[in-house]
């Protein structure tokens, strides 16, 4: 193996719970009922296919056009939750391992749906850190479509059997597997029957490995 592939949030840094609390927001003021049990869905999917995912519990319907303002009124929120973040921000261990993994020789990319991707990084202190960065602002189609690891593993010059790929999210191991990659789980997709390597957290990783 020569690289891993980390999803971005709820994987490097806690921002997954700044989307349930924007989401959570822009539900409420619809009227529309939205549970943390309905956000573990949301978990790597694309922000308009959230949308589709919260408006299954609305009783009115949405033209296209008010789709794209709610869905703007969500990351307009977002954007403020992310001004405050900090590299402390960063989750348990990820310093760490990262360090620690390169250190081994791996490269080390990130394979996110986010279109924030960019401004997070820059955020939690990792602007240029990674050898590649795959994000929503290069991808067509989202998680659990192989699309953004598969770039991943493109920029960085390996194929998928070579990368790892770390994730929280069940549709981020389903794209994962789509792509022919070996999936690593924490968080939520530690419980996911597909997972090849269920974790308890980052640190874990370096068990794993030589
Ligand atoms: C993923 C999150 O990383 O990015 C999803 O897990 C989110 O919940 C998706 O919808 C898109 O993010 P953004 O920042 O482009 O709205
Ligand atoms: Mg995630």
């Amino acid at each position: 193996m020569k690289a891993f592939i980390f999803d971005l949030d709820g994987v490097i840094v806690s921002t997954d719970k700044y989307h349930y609390l924007a989401w959570k927001r822009m539900a409420d003021d619809e009227g529309i009922y939205f549970d943390e049990v309905i956000n573990d869905r949301l978990r790597g999917v694309s922000r308009m296919q959230s949308l589709e995912i919260i408006l299954e519990r609305a009783t009115k319907s949405y033209t296209d056009e008010e789709k794209v303002a709610l869905a703007t009124k969500k990351n307009d929120i977002y954007r403020e939750s992310l001004a405050s973040l900090t590299p402390n921000d960063r989750l348990a261990g990820v310093t760490e391992t990262l360090q620690k993994l390169r250190e081994k020789g791996y490269k080390l990319a990130i394979g996110s749906s986010s279109k924030n991707t960019p401004v997070i990084l820059d955020k939690i202190g990792y602007a240029g850190y990674f050898d590649a960065v795959s994000d929503g602002n290069n991808i067509t189609r989202s998680k659990p479509d192989p699309e953004v690891f598969l770039k991943a593993a493109e920029f960085l010059g390996f194929t998928p059997e070579e990368c790892y790929v770390v994730e929280d999210a069940e549709a981020g191991v389903d794209a994962a597997k789509a792509g022919g990659f070996t999936a690593i789980g924490v968080g939520g997709a530690a419980g996911y029957e597909k997972t090849d390597y269920p974790l308890s957290g980052m640190a874990d990783i370096l068990k794993i490995v030589k």
